[in-house]
């Protein structure tokens, strides 16, 4: 039996007319239902969300991170069954199901902590003998009701990285899941619905695409928080140049090994990183490895390991505890995967494991000899695609790194502090990740990128600063 679920307005469950079947990418099965909001509700929600304004924003920290808490710990009793929703809507394999659970365990955690910190600051003012006794009081207050609208490929996590923050600080949230995805989004309702937060600090609205465009352009949701495609978060950003917009778009993430990679043990931990994080949600995640730049002295041993690793994932059902790739969240995202790695190969790439479609499954493949103006290297695959390239430095791969439109994320596999201090230097990303792979990403930490990969960071804290604007209270005729 299929579940169906409502969406929430200012708080309460609501239900619309048309029924919106979502249905898993893997087999077509219906994952859940939901309906589709109406525009009375829509108006609802935003109108809620404006009259909360002063009340949300002034709410004791105990209420917003009671709340957080509370949910935090509601996705921990419910993960089982979170999780199989995830994977019934988006085809994530369920092993990567539980780890987005875990996940938004944690950045709802960490929201109800940074909540119980979030102070401001003291500036003494009598460094001038004219503000003798004087003292600034610097805090943040909210910018105003947010519009979140979140992908598919994290349907939880990614919703709660807008969700949290906002809360955390008081903002007024007004939440837009993924078409494809909605279900877990909605549920989380349910949770927040257990809160005593005010009715209008959040809504969850699964509208169509055009609705979310008339939401962009609602004066009353002065912030913006979007993650998904760089061509449409750079036209919402184009749209409303006046709103406070934080992008979170795609990435062609790269690895570095270095020249010290060459034993046993660094090139069987490279290896196995970069092929589970190349094809993990089938490559579905911003910061997927897409390029690796491996120095000669290691390229070819760490070709085979990879080839090696790759070979041995285990496709298939995303509900089965095995399997490591899934589906695509749809037959054309596969078609489009399929499109590029033929062209790449007409042009003169190798492949040396993958390749091939089934429905909406794209084989793990591995890629080598590829052009350097090809898709599968310059623009976002978003599927379980790897190219493999040798450099003679590491100077040659950084600049490699860099030769980008992108810049979200990069991997250096290296035991150098040097050269760990110098590719933070040079790298044009929002992160680098030394010993690892450019997909490690812990939820409290600054998360975003430069060039087309984004504006803006989140990460629980980071997005607390994003979503606010800092406001001064001089206090005058004080002994210091
Ligand atoms: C993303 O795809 O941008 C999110 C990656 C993550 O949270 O791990």
């Amino acid at each position: 039996m299929t579940s169906t679920y409502p969406y929430w307005v200012a708080g309460r469950a609501a239900t619309g007319e048309a029924t919106v079947e979502v249905r898993s990418p893997y087999d077509g099965s219906i994952a859940g239902t939901t309906t589709e909001p109406t525009a009375a509700h829509v108006e609802q929600a935003v109108a809620a969300a404006d009259a909360a304004r002063a009340e949300f924003a002034a709410t004791p920290a105990h209420v917003r991170a009671g709340a957080l808490d509370h949910v935090s710990r509601r996705l921990a009793e419910r993960s089982e069954e979170i999780a199989a929703l995830i994977t019934a809507e988006s085809g994530k394999p369920l092993k990567w199901s539980r780890t987005e659970v875990a996940r938004a365990v944690s950045t709802f955690r960490w929201g109800a902590e940074e909540a119980r910190r979030w102070s401001g600051t003291l500036q003494r003012l009598d460094t001038d003998p004219a503000a003798t006794g004087r003292l600034a009081l610097v805090r943040r207050a909210p910018r105003g009701p947010v519009l979140g609208i979140a992908p598919f490929n994290f349907p939880l996590n990614l919703v709660a990285h807008k969700v949290a923050p906002a809360i955390a600080v008081g903002a007024p949230i007004v939440v837009k899941p993924a078409p494809a995805t909605p279900l877990v989004a909605l549920l989380l309702g349910e949770l927040l619905a257990e809160t005593d937060l005010p009715a209008g600090s959040w809504s969850v609205l699964p509208v169509p695409n055009p609705v979310a465009a008339e939401l962009v352009a609602d004066p009353r949701l002065p912030v913006v928080s979007f993650t998904g495609s760089v061509p449409v978060g750079w036209a919402i950003r184009d749209t409303v140049p006046r709103k406070h917009v934080t992008l979170e778009l795609g990435g062609n993430a790269a690895v570095v090994v270095g020249p010290d990679q060459g034993d046993d043990e660094s090139l069987a931990w490279a290896a196995s990183r970069i092929a589970t994080f190349a094809m993990y949600q089938a490559g579905q995640s911003c910061i997927s490895v897409q390029r690796v730049y491996a120095h000669r002295d290691v390229s070819a041993a760490l070709a085979d390991r990879v080839v090696a690793a790759v070979r041995a994932l285990t496709t298939g059902d995303p509900t089965d505890e095995r399997t490591d790739v899934g589906p695509l969240i749809d037959e054309a995202a596969a078609r489009r995967v399929e499109t590029w790695v033929d062209a790449a190969v007409r042009d003169g790439a190798r492949v040396l494991t993958g390749g091939g479609r089934d429905g909406a499954d794209y084989a793990p493949t591995v890629l080598a000899d590829v052009p350097a103006t090809a898709q599968v290297l310059c623009d976002e695959v978003f599927g379980p695609v790897v190219v493999l390239e040798t450099v003679d430095s590491l100077d040659e791969a950084f600049d490699r790194v860099n030769d980008s439109r992108f810049g979200l994320q990069a991997g250096v596999f290296t035991r150098d502090l040097q050269v760990a201090f110098r590719a933070a230097q040079v790298l044009e990303v929002g992160g680098v990740v030394i010993g690892d792979v450019p997909s490690y990403r812990a939820d409290q930490m600054p998360y975003g990128g430069v060039k087309d990969s984004g504006t803006g960071r989140e990460g629980v804290r980071s997005a607390m600063e994003d979503l606010t604007e800092e406001r001064v209270l001089v206090l005058t005729g004080l002994a210091l």
